[in-house]
């Protein structure tokens, strides 16, 4: 059998990985400013977080969700206090596109309502209603296209304002920083204001904050730059560092009702000891902090890079907006420096590194785009 050819791939075979480093098949060491799409966080192979796992694997991988599972309990009850979200209440799954799935659900058992709000250019993921709310026509397969979803321009107050008004919107769902698309910040004010008209129409307002979230933009969620406080919020991609763990945070207004949400894998004592090895590390060696001072210097020292049209981001969500198609610069960072970096577009570098780099990490990187860039 052949693997069903999805996937573009590099030439590489990654066999070893710590902190931000990776190893190849061939013995060649890389930089990785892109954490395997923002899952990294806090550094490949953290030995905290390999010996968690480690441990509970000796006890017990797996039971399905009809027994007590005390890991569970101390996921949430870490993630609530790290958050700031203690009194909200928490759902496992298993990835980004099933806590989105299950946020939405959520939202219209709740309200009764079908009709959703997604912006232009947002990611959400690929099970049905997660790709409905996806603006990209080419993942969305005439069976998922059914759902009620109107995509309005980013940042579009009015238009949200004219379509909420309708009363018929179940929920808005928004990423914390808009990744996939180009990393775009919401704007000072927005998302206070954007809430507000949820609230008065009885529209939940759901914050992405798969990729934004657990620390990555400075703060332990990007809307957290804000005075919101979402109704759904959703993680997963740093939540386990690589291992599939997916979770909805719930505001307390949501009736918990048996067997409304459901999933055989999600919570498992394996995931749990993974999510928790996690938020030991992000507490104990402050990362959330690091993100915020080492995204600085990031960003503040990018600016002079030749040919650079825009930096958007904050923390390590970085984009960094070139006036020239960037692919061949890609390749270059890979094969010629050994750097990881992802895109988006044609034009923009997408940098999402572990949280745990350092200012000497970013120097190597500045001084690798420097080198490209001066000789073009
Ligand atoms: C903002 C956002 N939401 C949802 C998803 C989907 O997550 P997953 O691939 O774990 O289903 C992604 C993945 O890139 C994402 O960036």
């Amino acid at each position: 059998m052949k693997l069903f050819d999805v996937y573009p791939l590099f030439d590489i075979e990654p066999v070893k990985a710590i902190g931000s480093r990776i190893l190849d098949s061939e013995g060649n060491q890389y930089l990785d400013f892109y954490g395997g799409h923002a899952v990294i966080s806090i550094g490949h192979s953290h030995p905290k977080y390999v010996k968690a796992i480690t441990d509970q694997l000796n006890k017990i991988a797996f039971y399905s969700n009809s027994v007590i599972i005390s890991l569970q309990q101390e996921v949430a009850e870490k993630l609530g206090r790290l958050s700031g979200y203690p009194e909200y209440n928490l759902f496992l799954c298993n990835s980004g596109a099933e806590a989105n799935e299950n946020a939405l659900k959520l939202a219209s058992f709740t309200n009764k309502r079908s009709k959703v709000i997604a912006f232009k250019e947002a990611f959400h993921g690929r099970t049905s209603g997660a790709v409905a709310c996806t603006d990209n026509p080419s993942i969305i397969a005439p069976f998922n296209a059914n759902h009620q979803v109107e995509f309005i321009n980013r940042f579009d107050l009015n238009a949200a304002r004219a379509s909420i008004e309708n009363g018929d919107v179940t929920a808005v769902i928004i990423e914390g920083i808009q990744g996939v698309g180009g990393i775009y910040v919401p704007e000072p004010g927005f998302l206070e204001e954007l809430h507000a008209i949820c609230k008065q129409h009885g529209t939940f307002l759901i914050l992405d904050e798969i990729q934004s979230g657990y620390g990555r933009s400075g703060k332990f969620f990007a809307h957290q730059y804000s005075s919101v406080k979402p109704d759904i919020i959703t993680v997963a991609k740093g939540m386990g560092n690589g291992f599939p763990i997916g979770g909805v945070l719930i505001s307390p207004v949501f009736e918990a009702k048996f067997g409304m949400l459901g999933t055989t894998f999600g919570g498992n004592h394996l995931a749990c000891a993974a999510a928790k090895a996690v938020l030991d590390v992000i507490e104990d060696e402050n990362l959330v902090r690091n993100a915020a001072v080492v995204g600085e210097y990031l960003i503040e020292r990018s600016k002079n890079l030749k040919g650079l049209k825009e930096t958007r981001g904050i923390g390590l969500m970085v984009g960094l907006e070139f006036e020239f198609d960037i692919t061949q610069l890609r390749q270059d960072m890979l094969f010629n420096h050994k750097i990881f970096t992802g895109y988006s577009g044609k034009k923009t570098l997408r940098l999402l590194p572990p949280l745990s780099i350092n200012k000497n990490d970013v120097d190597l990187l500045i001084g690798a785009l420097e080198a490209i860039l001066s000789k073009e």
